[in-house]
């Protein structure tokens, strides 16, 4: 198969529709298997506009009397069994490099009138060779936040060109997004989409669910125009008002780019008040702060708000972490950027900031993932502890009942390994005093057994147990790639341990004691208190860490 691309971007390899086009021939050649390819880049080749002549008609038929590229043009378009047409959009058409060399396709048609029936106008005329069986792909990319009612002039000149519905078209707005590194995550989705749409292509046309997704937005229309106008460094009420536009104040590159930051904020994460954020750039010394509101974000440049979350950073370095080049949490940790102030703002920024994704279509292709809960965890052991306190046999009998009907939550929930273990520990524990084991034995071998399970996740490169459970609160999965979020709940899930071996010790006297009777009391107290601890941990710790202590 013959792949023939044409990159009629002035920018050639830079060009943001290229990184579409190569997604797609990446897909094309998965597909297809053997593929050859011929990229031709408008702005090297030397293609004259056409001078009207007609002489490829009828002095030189089928030849044009200019000397440049375009004859190599011409060999290319005959030899390709598929071109892509790639170009951005410029002034609601395709740019006029692009439009000479289709100008210049004249001596591949004959000079006859022909009637085209069912087709776009009104006259053609016929190839000079035979071009069945040749298909056509159109992929551009406009600055627009949609590329909808933007290319009907694109779709106009192609009916012409290749027969209206003889081509296929990926058509993408905000297009200058691919340039922009900190947009990597968002634009590599769209574009393993476009990778996918060329494999689809191939085995028989474009999926609807494909189509569906290209068809989406990368970033909301109003967070993507304030990120776009930011990303000019120039103040609307200041641009246009100099002679020629060249007193058009241009801000400092800090500024623009905290603007941009302050435009992906999600006004719908608003919590009931609005946060001061100061962001202070040790290396070029600019401070700016963002003001995040009901109704949006706004950056101040005159320092004049108090702030509540101040972050203190090279811009080097939040450059970076906004491009994904390193983690925040990482950077962090490594004491690259320090955080003073309330640290609420830190831990919830995904939902500050996040995945501002458009709520407007769901492909419904991806299944929510399932939170898990401590709760089915604790709930054996709970059982376990007080109901055969009170009373042996019915107590053990419970408990069983308790472990064999966890699992019927495990439809609405996601089990986790200490889940199994901990219904298997308590049914075990719950037999053995059923079979006339001692409880008085039983019951610190159990404390024994737990506080066992939370050490034994702490070690080496283990995700600790409580983080197993809490990562539903800080973003899923992801939260365990958190150095910050491990550590934390490697260090509370170590007290929790250590809580427990000690309840196993003291419980074994306790319960032989006169006073056995306090025995749950304490027992109850204690882990109460460890409870309230570990909610103030959670907070002060990270906080402590991202003032660099
Ligand atoms: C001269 C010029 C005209 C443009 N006209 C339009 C336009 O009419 N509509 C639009 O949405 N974007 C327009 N744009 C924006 C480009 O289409 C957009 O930046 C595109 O992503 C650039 O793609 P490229 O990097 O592949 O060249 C224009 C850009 C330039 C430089």
């Amino acid at each position: 198969m013959h792949i023939l691309v044409i990159n009629g971007s002035p920018k050639g390899e830079r060009s943001n529709t290229y990184q579409l086009t190569s997604a797609f021939v990446k897909g094309v050649r998965q597909a297809a298997g053997e593929v050859q390819v011929r990229e031709r880049a408008v702005c090297r080749m030397d293609i004259k506009p056409c001078l009207g002549c007609f002489s490829c008609w009828n002095r030189t038929p089928g030849k044009c009397c200019i000397e440049d590229d375009m004859g190599q043009v011409i060999q290319d378009l005959l030899w390709a069994d598929i071109t892509v047409w790639s170009f951005p959009l410029y002034y609601f058409t395709v740019p006029g490099a692009l439009k000479n060399l289709i100008d210049r396709q004249l001596p591949m048609l004959l000079p006859f009138m022909e009637e085209r029936e069912g087709q776009t106008g009104n006259g053609g005329h016929p190839a000079r060779y035979d071009m069945s069986g040749k298909r056509a792909v159109v992929i551009s990319t406009c600055g627009f936040y949609t590329a909808e009612g933007n290319y009907d002039g694109v779709y106009s000149l192609f009916d012409h060109l290749c027969g209206r519905g003889n081509y296929t078209t990926i058509f993408c707005g905000q297009g200058e997004l691919f340039r922009v590194p900190e947009m990597s995550g968002r634009t590599g989705e769209y574009l393993s989409c476009v990778e996918q749409a060329g494999r689809e292509y191939i085995d028989g046309g474009i999926s609807a669910q494909s189509r569906e997704r290209l068809a989406q937005l990368i970033l909301p229309k109003e967070i993507f125009e304030a990120c776009a106008d930011a990303s000019w460094g120039i103040e609307r009420e200041n641009a246009g008002s100099g002679k020629d536009g060249v007193d058009d104040k241009k801000e400092s590159e800090t500024l623009a780019f905290t603007r941009q930051m302050a435009a992906l904020y999600r006004k719908g994460s608003w919590p009931g008040k609005d946060i001061v954020l100061e962001m202070c750039y040790t290396d070029v010394e600019e401070c700016y702060q963002i003001l995040l509101g009901k109704d949006g974000s706004h950056v101040c440049t005159d320092g004049t708000l108090t702030a509540d979350t101040r972050i203190e950073t090279p811009v080097t370095v939040w450059r970076s972490i906004a491009a994904g080049e390193i983690r925040g949490d990482e950077a962090m940790m490594q004491g690259l950027y320090h955080v003073r102030g309330d640290f609420n703002l830190m831990l919830k920024w995904d939902e500050y900031f996040g995945d501002s994704r458009p709520q407007t279509k769901q492909t419904g292709e991806i299944p929510a993932q399932k939170n898990t809960d401590m709760n089915i965890m604790l709930i054996p052991w709970i059982v376990f502890w007080v109901a055969t306190s009170i009373s042996r046999q019915p107590g053990c009998l419970l408990s069983v009942a308790a472990c064999a009907l966890v699992p019927l939550v495990y439809y609405r929930h996601r089990k986790t390994w200490y889940d199994v273990l901990s219904g298997a520990l308590v049914t075990g524990f719950s037999v053995a005093i059923l079979a006339g084991v001692s409880e008085k034995q039983m019951l610190p071998v159990s404390y024994l057994a737990f506080g066992v399970m939370w050490l034994a996740s702490c070690p080496g490169k283990r995700v600790p147990l409580t983080a197993h459970y809490s990562k539903n609160s800080y973003g899923g999965e992801d939260a365990l790639q958190n150095p910050l979020f491990i550590k934390t709940n490697r260090i509370l899930t170590m007290l929790w341990g250590i809580l427990y071996l000690a309840t196993a010790v003291f419980s074994l006297f306790l319960m032989r004691s006169p006073v056995s009777s306090l025995s749950g009391l304490i027992n109850s107290v204690l882990p109460a208190l460890m409870g309230i601890f570990t909610v103030w941990f959670q907070r002060w710790y990270p906080a402590r860490v991202a003032r660099g202590k």
